[in-house]
């Protein structure tokens, strides 16, 4: 299911409206995944027939998405982590790239109080030079995360990106629908799909 609505999203003919339901449904399924690997704790609960046990999440979840394109994933995330027996906090970094420079520019930053064992979700669907997300793992280990507690969730992905966040933060988990196969000379992935903030945002 991925690659068919990964490609609605790489096909330059889909409508902003398609794109932003292949976009929904894919956060969804990330979601799902990132649920599946998060660490869990058996727990004794009582069903209204006998007592049992059960799971659930061991830690706190923080949402983190990245500004601008990052909160399309949102919506999803929190249908998943916002109201399960824990309730995400979320954390909120804006960053855009500069169209000179190609590095992140930090325009906004608004972090909850967190604490060493929360598990964070940096929410970003590109990761392309890698810049903006090494930036957003940087703030959030200044704010107390630890890095082994750190997943970045991503839609698409150059080698490029992911190679820069393994070097920097080797304990950085990432959790990446496409892994594309390279970066133009302005930094776009290859095939990717283009802006996504622009394509699900308009422009
Ligand atoms: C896009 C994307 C990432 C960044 C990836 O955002 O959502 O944050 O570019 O590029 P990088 O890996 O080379 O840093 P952009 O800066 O275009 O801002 P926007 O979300 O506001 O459109
Ligand atoms: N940001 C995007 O939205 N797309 C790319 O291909 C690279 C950065």
């Amino acid at each position: 299911m991925k690659e068919v609505l990964l490609t609605i999203l790489r096909n330059k003919k889909t409508p902003i409206s398609d794109f932003r339901r292949a976009a929904d449904n894919l956060s969804a399924i990330l979601a799902n995944e990132v649920a599946n690997f998060l660490p869990k704790e058996k727990i004794a609960i009582q069903t209204p027939i006998v007592k049992t046990s059960g799971y659930k999440f061991k830690n706190n979840i923080i949402l983190a998405p990245i500004l601008r394109a990052g909160i399309a994933m949102l919506p999803q995330f929190l249908k998943y982590f916002g109201n399960l027996n824990i309730a995400a906090k979320v954390a909120v970094i804006g960053s855009k790239r500069d169209e000179k420079t190609l590095k992140p520019n930090l325009y906004y930053q608004n972090i909850p109080k967190i604490s060493k064992n929360d598990n964070i979700l940096i929410l970003d669907p590109m990761l392309a030079t890698g810049g903006s997300a090494c930036k957003a793992i940087e703030i959030l280990m200044k704010s107390g995360v630890l890095e082994k507690n750190i997943i970045f969730v991503g839609i698409v992905a150059s080698p490029e990106g992911i190679k820069k966040i393994k070097n920097s933060f080797p304990g950085v988990k990432m959790i990446i629908a496409g892994r594309d196969r390279g970066l133009t000379k302005n930094k776009y992935i290859i095939p990717g799909l283009g802006d996504f903030g622009d394509r699900y945002f308009g422009n």
